[in-house]
């Protein structure tokens, strides 16, 4: 079985193969550059680049695989959630090719596919607690299994990696700014006593980051010419990173208390990446004898080999979805509209 996966859910255009669970090969163009000059993602020209992308980025794939195109057997594309015109460019490129293929099309959701990467690389261990951590979210979910997933908290505004591509801004970084944040806060104290963990003085799951973010960002004005200093850069994004970190393991914690059966905890999206994050919730999930299953760094970030990997075990499971699939745009909920797959 050889899944295509196609992501277009934001500023990436990603494709890749996964022939029976096993990656064989992706390709990710990154626009972040494109955008970089607006200090965020401009949705227009996204979707444009998503269009003018993915048949050159096809073609490169099944030539570095060598393969032809009709040796694909499973359409898989992320389906939301994202932004609408991204999503839009990756589903009428994959409909287009499950039309002219007489292929099987599966619509992933894009956030789920971030959690399920980490099988890429290990076995995947239910009932699981999965974390994902990027710029437009920072939800927490009951994994039961590939095609059952209960979400148990969301960000209700700003997500963390948000918080930090902002605030990284008001200091002199480029978007998108996380990478560079953790780097920096490891040669930093948490000093700046303000930046305390947001939303966690309640009894939910959800999250809150725009408090925090605001906050940042308002010190850093502040400080004015003194923001270019090294020792500020570098104490500013510790304390950042530290009130991020104990708000995440906070509701962790708190989840896995909630959820005593889950043998797993998973972390994933792009914020995944960040040391010290990653390590807070290493420990905790040691603490709670749970197994710690993180995507490698190199399946952090959105990319089109969780896309396909998730195809792969969707349709596993039985599943696919008819031409009239819809992008979900961000803010709606992705219905679950997977219908049985014919007996083949
Ligand atoms: O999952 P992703 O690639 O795209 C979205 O769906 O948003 O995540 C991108 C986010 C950005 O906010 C970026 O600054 C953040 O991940 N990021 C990091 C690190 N690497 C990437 N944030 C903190 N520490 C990092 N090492
Ligand atoms: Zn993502």
């Amino acid at each position: 079985m050889l899944c295509l996966g196609i992501e277009t859910s934001c500023d990436d255009t990603g494709v890749a193969l996964v022939r029976d669970g096993r990656l064989i090969a992706s390709l990710l163009a990154s626009q972040a550059k494109t955008h970089a000059i607006f200090g965020g993602v401009v949705p227009e020209i996204a979707s444009r680049e998503h269009s003018r992308l993915l048949g050159p980025l096809l073609d490169a794939l099944l030539h570095k695989a060598n393969l032809a195109l009709n040796a694909l057997d499973l359409i898989a594309v992320t389906r939301g959630p994202g932004l609408l015109g991204s999503l839009l460019a990756g589903i009428g490129f994959a409909k287009g090719l499950a039309l002219a293929l007489d292929r099987s099309i599966i619509g992933i959701n894009h956030l789920h596919a971030h959690l399920l990467a980490a099988g890429l690389d290990q076995e995947l261990v239910f009932p699981g607690l999965g974390l994902v951590i990027s710029g437009g979210h920072t939800d927490l979910y009951r994994m039961e299994a590939p095609d059952k997933f209960i979400r148990l908290g969301r960000a209700l505004d700003d997500a963390a990696g948000e918080a930090f591509d902002k605030a990284g801004g008001v200091i002199g970084l480029a978007y998108p700014a996380g990478k560079e944040m953790d780097k920096l806060a490891s040669t930093g104290k948490p000093a700046f006593k303000s930046m305390t963990a947001p939303y966690v003085n309640n009894d939910n799951l959800d999250f809150s980051f725009s408090g925090l973010k605001t906050t940042a960002c308002n010190l850093a004005v502040k400080a004015g010419p003194s923001v270019a200093d090294s020792i500020f850069k570098a104490d500013f994004c510790a304390s950042l990173t530290k009130a991020i970190a104990e708000t995440l393991t906070v509701k962790v914690e708190r989840a896995l208390e909630q959820n005593a059966d889950i043998k797993a905890f998973y972390l994933a999206g792009g914020v995944a990446a960040n040391s010290h994050i990653r390590r807070r919730l290493s420990v905790l999930a040691l603490k709670r004898n749970c197994q710690f299953i993180a995507a490698p760094l190199s399946l952090c970030a959105d990319n089109a080999a969780m896309i396909a990997y998730s195809g792969y075990l969707l349709h596993k499971q039985g599943y696919e979805h008819c031409l009239d699939l819809e992008a979900i745009p961000r803010g709606r909920q992705i219905p679950e509209d997977m219908i049985r797959a014919p007996a083949s």
